[in-house]
């Protein structure tokens, strides 16, 4: 695959797990990477380390974005590209950070569903359109959707119709775009062997067995199953393909 040296991406929730490994290849690749995360300064600095020892600029901003945030998370960007990138803008913008949420439909509270909404899929809506301005025309934008957008999981009802929001918002965005010669797609994964699955698969090890049966390849994801998906569509090869839902998912209920 093409190198993608002199490209600047932001990968949100980069500190750890599929971000983490986002960042790392497409800085192995050659981009200089932006990361955001919550509260885990120890391991968005070992990743901005291993970045920076690939020979690639990285900065870590932290954000939470369960609250309105996203607009200051545009203003910290701007200010990073300033300081840090020479004033580069943004050619990749991975919209990655999510939270998970397993509760079933009748105990969900407007509380709960509130926070997924506003971590899931206000701040990738309002994340694009405030940097829009700050990316470069013919850039990438990569929302992160799930197989639960597609199949039902009895107590991912606040998670699941989001994600196929999400996955339904690349296509909105992609017709937005389409006119800078920009592409956004969505990157759907199954269910993948990470802390954000950590309680679930320890309280109830019997749903990750199930799982694992009814995937085609037989195993949970990895993040490393998925990031090269989303270097690909950051690729120079992938120029013409946008508005897509690509599941990585090993073939789960097929
Ligand atoms: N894991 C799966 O099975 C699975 C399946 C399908 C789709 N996905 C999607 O894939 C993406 C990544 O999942 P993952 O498994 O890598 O998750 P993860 O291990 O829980 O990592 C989540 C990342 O997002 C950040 N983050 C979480 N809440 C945030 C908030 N309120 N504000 C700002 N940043 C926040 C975290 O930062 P801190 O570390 O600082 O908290 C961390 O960097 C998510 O969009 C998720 O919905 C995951």
């Amino acid at each position: 695959m093409s190198s993608l040296e002199g490209k600047v991406a932001l990968v949100t929730g980069g500190s750890r797990s599929l971000g983490k490994s986002v960042a790392l290849t497409l800085a192995a690749r050659g981009a200089d990477v932006l990361i955001t995360y919550r509260s885990a300064k120890g391991e968005a600095d070992e990743t901005v380390s291993e970045i920076r020892d690939l020979g690639r600029r990285a900065v870590a901003l932290s954000v939470d974005l369960s609250g309105e945030s996203a607009g200051e998370l545009v203003t910290a960007v701007a200010a990073a590209l300033g300081e840090s990138f020479d004033g580069a803008k943004l050619d990749f913008l991975i919209n990655n950070a999510g939270i998970n949420s397993q509760v079933p439909f009748s105990k969900v509270s407007l509380d709960e569903l509130n926070k997924v909404f506003q971590v899931n899929y206000a701040a990738p809506f309002m994340l694009t359109q405030g940097l829009l301005p700050h990316m470069a025309d013919g850039g990438r934008i990569v929302y992160i959707g799930s197989g639960t957008g597609r199949f039902v999981v009895p107590t991912m009802s606040a998670y699941g119709p989001l994600k196929a929001a999400v996955e339904t918002l690349a296509r909105y965005v992609a017709a937005e775009v389409g006119p800078r010669n920009m592409t956004a797609n969505a990157v759907s994964p199954g269910m993948l062997d990470t802390a954000f699955n950590k309680e679930g698969m320890e309280s109830h090890p019997e749903v990750t067995d199930y799982i694992t049966g009814m995937t085609a390849l037989n195993r949970l994801g990895k993040p490393d199953d998925v990031c090269g998906v989303i270097a690909f569509l950051c690729s120079p090869e992938a120029k013409f393909v946008t508005g897509q839902r690509i599941e990585v998912s090993g073939g789960i209920y097929l």
